[in-house]
């Protein structure tokens, strides 16, 4: 290991898992209990809104019950010792980032905790829940407000920021995801094919992408994460 300039740490339901937030895949996951295509699709919402708002309710009123835990702490701490040289590029649609530390983050599948206006497509930080009887705060339309989410069939968001971060980063690495769903899924095949980066899995099992990384670390995150991050600020130190 070298000291890195650029770190890309690419995030996934599994490391909310410890804080108790349901991953997606896992025996017990959130599409065992709803297929996609009732809740997270936009067919989905044009058939029937209620449903959709509903699923993101519930998802949106846990957040307040669960806490980070040494995972994204450990994140929070690397950008802080590392000013400007850590982006957290998250699959994950809750808060325990922010909460953990981070403020360098890309939510590329959208956040929980906003909604936005279908009609006049302003973006709204947004605790409570949200029905087809919501008005929108700025132009007062209802119902026109949905979950501030990203839906299959829909493009995440930031992927121009994030192409070019993978295209600069020295480190890449993965944690907590499954790697089934694309673009993340293809995030480290794209870092490998411009040569010189370090790529890292670390991930309760071996993921569909596990062949791809130069090196992988398989546990829980909130033990091996904090081991990672404090090599990488020792070999700052060196
Ligand atoms: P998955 O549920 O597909 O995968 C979670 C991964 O985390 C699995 O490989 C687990 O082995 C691993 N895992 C579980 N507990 C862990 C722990 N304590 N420490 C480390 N790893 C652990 O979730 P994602 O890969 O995030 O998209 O799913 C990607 C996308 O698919 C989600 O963003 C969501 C979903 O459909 C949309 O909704 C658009």
């Amino acid at each position: 290991m070298a000291s890195y300039k650029n770190i890309v740490v690419l995030t996934g339901a599994g490391i909310s898992a410890e804080s108790g937030v349901s991953t997606f895949r896992d025996s017990g996951g959130l599409w065992e209990k709803h297929r996609i295509e009732d809740v997270a699709t936009p067919d989905a919402f044009r058939r029937d809104p209620e449903r959709v708002q509903n699923f993101y309710n519930l998802r949106r009123a846990q957040l307040s019950a669960v806490e980070p835990h040494a995972a994204h702490f450990a994140l929070g701490r690397l950008e802080k010792e590392l000013e400007g040289r850590v982006t957290v590029v998250t699959q994950n649609v809750d808060n325990l980032h922010e909460r953990g530390g981070s403020t360098n983050i890309i939510h590329m599948h959208g956040e929980l905790a906003k909604v936005r206006c279908q009609t006049c497509h302003q973006v709204f930080e947004w605790l409570e829940d949200c029905t087809q009887e919501t008005s929108c705060p700025a132009c007062g339309q209802s119902p026109a407000l949905r979950p501030h989410i990203v839906w299959f069939g829909e493009m995440p968001f930031e992927m121009d920021r994030i192409e070019s971060l993978l295209y600069e980063c020295d480190l890449f690495v993965s944690v907590g995801t499954s790697g089934n769903v694309y673009p993340a899924a293809g995030f480290v095949a794209a870092v490998r094919s411009h040569g010189m980066a370090h790529t890292i899995e670390v991930n309760l099992e071996p993921s569909e992408g596990v062949s791809y990384f130069a090196e992988t670390r398989h546990g829980k995150a909130g033990e091996l994460l904090p081991e990672l991050v404090e090599e990488l600020l020792t070999l700052r130190k060196k």
